[in-house]
């Protein structure tokens, strides 16, 4: 694993272009920032609250979806996905182009490059968003920032397991919809795909014929925590990106910190906005 090269971050106002519904409750929304979009990197986000008044006062961080361009070609905007479960994201639905909110980013490390043969998305709720842009780039379909990347080779497969409560919430399986993606569906009610959790996939895939070799996890905590656990039993490396609520994401607040094992076997606090979101599972300390 090598790291991702040192990032830029702009603080700017920028306007709304467009907003799509993913899924129930799930929508996707297109901001108009060109000097973010050229540099953001996979797996990183943004911070994001509206340019005016003060309700909300604090920022939210949403990871990247997708970068589009112009009509040129040049990067023009990042798309990134939400579900509705506040007030914030509840304004936010009423967005339809045009608004002005005020944005700051790109943040957090991203994914990092790992060798391995093949490696699979385990993703639950909202958690498939970090994965498009991941996907896109590991199977060469797009490029992203404006640094080499990596010298790393590239995973000969990759897969994705994706589980939410019920078909209705699947969002975005057009755009997953990506040549030499192998993509499983769990549902808890059994309206699509598997009968039962995303990790019951996983499980069922460390045990068959080509097997993962590494995991990027995204999704709530009982299911990151259930993903690194089965991870640790089946002795495959694992990386989760958390989703710890921020108030500033740029490493100022201490708002966001979670517990990371240091190598004197004592722990220690990271901010997950600076030093992750990404970390690998090993590293984390999950309280009893
Ligand atoms: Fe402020 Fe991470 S959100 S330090």
């Amino acid at each position: 694993m090598t790291g991702l090269p040192p990032t830029f971050s702009r603080q700017a106002i920028a306007m709304v272009d467009s907003q799509r519904v993913l899924a129930e409750d799930t929508y996707a929304i297109r901001l108009h920032c060109p000097d973010i979009a050229e540099r953001i990197l996979p797996g990183q986000f943004i911070m994001l609250r509206p340019a005016f008044g003060t309700d909300p006062l604090l920022g939210r961080p949403f990871a990247l979806y997708d970068t589009y361009t112009d009509l040129s070609g040049e990067p023009a905007g990042i798309e990134f996905g939400y579900v509705t479960v506040g007030k914030m994201t509840t304004l936010m639905t009423e967005w339809t182009g045009g608004e002005e909110v005020e944005v700051w980013g790109p943040l957090g490390n991203g994914f990092p490059r790992v060798e391995c043969n093949h490696l699979m998305f385990v993703a639950g709720g909202i958690g498939q968003t970090p994965f498009l842009a991941t996907a896109r780039e590991l199977l060469e379909e797009k490029k992203f920032g404006t640094e080499p990347r990596p010298d790393v080779p590239l995973p000969k497969k990759v897969s994705m397991c994706y589980g939410v409560r019920s078909e209705s919430y699947l969002g975005g399986l057009d755009d997953f919809d990506i040549e030499g993606l192998d993509l499983k569906i769990a549902t808890d009610d059994g309206s699509a795909g598997h009968h039962g959790y995303v990790t019951e996939l996983l499980k069922e895939s460390l045990s068959g014929p080509d097997a993962p070799d590494c995991i990027f996890c995204c999704g709530p905590e009982p299911m990151m925590a259930a993903v690194a656990k089965i991870c640790e039993e089946a002795k495959v490396e694992c990386w989760l990106s958390l989703e710890t609520p921020m108030a500033c994401g740029f490493g100022a607040c201490f708002s966001c910190v979670t517990k990371v094992k240091m190598e004197d076997g004592s722990w220690d606090y990271k901010r997950v906005c600076v030093e992750g979101p990404v970390f690998r599972a090993e590293c984390l300390v999950h309280d009893d």
